[in-house]
């Protein structure tokens, strides 16, 4: 346990980058993902969104058996849109990595920079220093050390790597054939292997599970669940109890229900809560509410405008339907078109193909003819403004239970009959 000196004011983290000590479980993952890396295999680590990918990975690069062993990198991809901007994010990455700063790489760096006469203004030989440009800035200017290169030297590093590309479903849009120009790179690589994280499960269940595609078959996949809940809510009233608080286990199972189970809101839901309860004071489910219409308040204006992005008002009706109904279904059925005005079937099924854009998917189908909001604090949100988030909090336990069902169906396989 963290002494109080070195104490964050909050043991609720909202980053990704997180103490071991306010890390909630994982410990399963932790080990099966370092297991299979050790063993020579490379992962996909897929979860949809704000489940705890990306801070999951950081938790991995600071176990002292990653430490110890490996040279880690993370990059991350979300908003590249090409091979440009992926082999900028790389570089920038890896040449100002710690690791790529001892005298034999800066030598070898600086050897690269000499072949391919350029000269980057801000490389300092001494230190190793490189700082880039960012991604979209300059990007036609930008000096490239070949990808080829890159790769090349993570194979002469005393230590192994490890790598992470986040997000890394993203390269599927790129222009170029970019799954195929890395495979012929990473399929050769002995010293270094990688984790491909992503949101987009269905993409990246195309890009590793589809005979047809450069990945197939080339890593091991692990599909991230939400916490439990048995360990959450323990992790949720440690964290009270070290700092003098505590927490009623009902208003811990709420904020689980509410959210589904999702690591983001929950965990910005009890920074909230908990930064608001004073010295030996008890939260139940009122601060809990209470806190929640407060986060809703401060996400008041980027809501408005990602509604305000949704031009066709059919659209909207349609948007509002889902909220309406949580888990919503029969969308085209005539009583549902008349009751949300969605006028109809087809201008139902666009406006469920635009709202389920994968650059921004603010619907996302559950099961086949089912769909909900993909961020649930949007769906709340919208319960705020139409004056029904009361019904939201009553109905938290049940819409859970009903999701998870739909999420996760037991298949009970009949037994041969004697
Ligand atoms: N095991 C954990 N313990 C405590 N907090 C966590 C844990 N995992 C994630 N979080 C918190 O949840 C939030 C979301 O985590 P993270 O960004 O890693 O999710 P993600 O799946 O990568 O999301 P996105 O799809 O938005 O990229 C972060 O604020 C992080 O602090
Ligand atoms: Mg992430």
């Amino acid at each position: 346990m963290a002494n109080k000196g070195t104490r964050p004011a909050n043991p609720f983290f909202t980053g990704i980058i997180i103490p071991d000590r306010y890390f909630c479980d994982r410990e399963q993952e932790t080990k099966t993902i370092i297991d299979l890396i050790e063993n020579g295999n490379n992962v996909v680590l897929k979860a949809q969104r704000r489940i705890g990918k990306s801070s999951l990975v950081h938790h991995i690069f600071n176990q002292k058996r990653v430490q110890e062993d490996y040279n880690t990198l993370y990059i991350d991809l979300f908003g590249t849109k090409n091979y440009n901007d992926f082999h900028i994010a790389f570089q920038n990455k890896l040449i100002n990595a710690p690791f790529a700063r001892t005298a034999k790489i800066k030598r070898n760096f600086e050897q690269i920079l000499k072949d391919i006469n350029v000269s980057l203004g801000s490389y300092d030989p001494a230190t190793g220093q490189v700082s880039l440009p960012s991604i979209g800035t300059t990007p036609a200017q930008m000096p490239r050390i070949p990808l080829e290169e890159l790769f090349g030297f993570l194979e002469t590093t005393k230590k192994k790597n490890l790598i992470v590309f986040d997000e890394f479903q993203q390269i599927e849009y790129y222009p170029e054939r970019m799954a195929a120009i890395l495979r012929s790179h990473i399929q050769q690589m002995n010293n270094t292997k990688f984790i491909f994280s992503g949101s987009s499960k269905h993409m990246l269940n195309m890009m590793f599970m589809n005979h047809n595609k450069p990945f197939y078959k080339s890593s091991s996949n692990i599909d991230l669940d939400i916490l439990d809940y048995n360990k959450y809510e323990s992790f949720v009233s440690g964290c009270f109890e070290e700092y003098g608080k505590s927490i009623a286990p009902e208003a811990i199972r709420f904020v689980y229900d509410l959210f589904l189970g999702e690591t983001a809101p929950m965990q910005e839901t009890m920074n909230h809560v908990f930064g608001k309860a004073g010295r030996k004071a008890s939260a139940g489910i009122p601060e809990i509410k209470e806190s929640v219409a407060a986060i809703l308040e401060s996400k008041d204006e980027s809501f408005r405008t990602l509604l305000n992005g949704i031009e066709k008002e059919k659209t909207r009706n349609t948007l509002y339907c889902i909220a309406a109904q949580g888990i919503a279904s029969n969308l085209t059925s005539s009583r549902i078109m008349k009751d949300y005005a969605l006028d109809n079937a087809s201008s139902v099924q666009n406006a469920l193909i635009s709202l389920q854009d994968d650059n921004n998917p603010i619907v996302r189908k559950l099961t086949k003819g089912t769909y909900i909001i993909d961020d649930r604090m949007f769906e709340l949100w919208i319960a705020r403004e139409g004056n029904y988030l009361d019904i939201k909090f009553e109905t938290a336990s049940d819409r859970h239970q009903r999701q998870r069902a739909l999420e996760r169906p037991s298949f009970q396989p009949t037994a041969p009959k004697s």
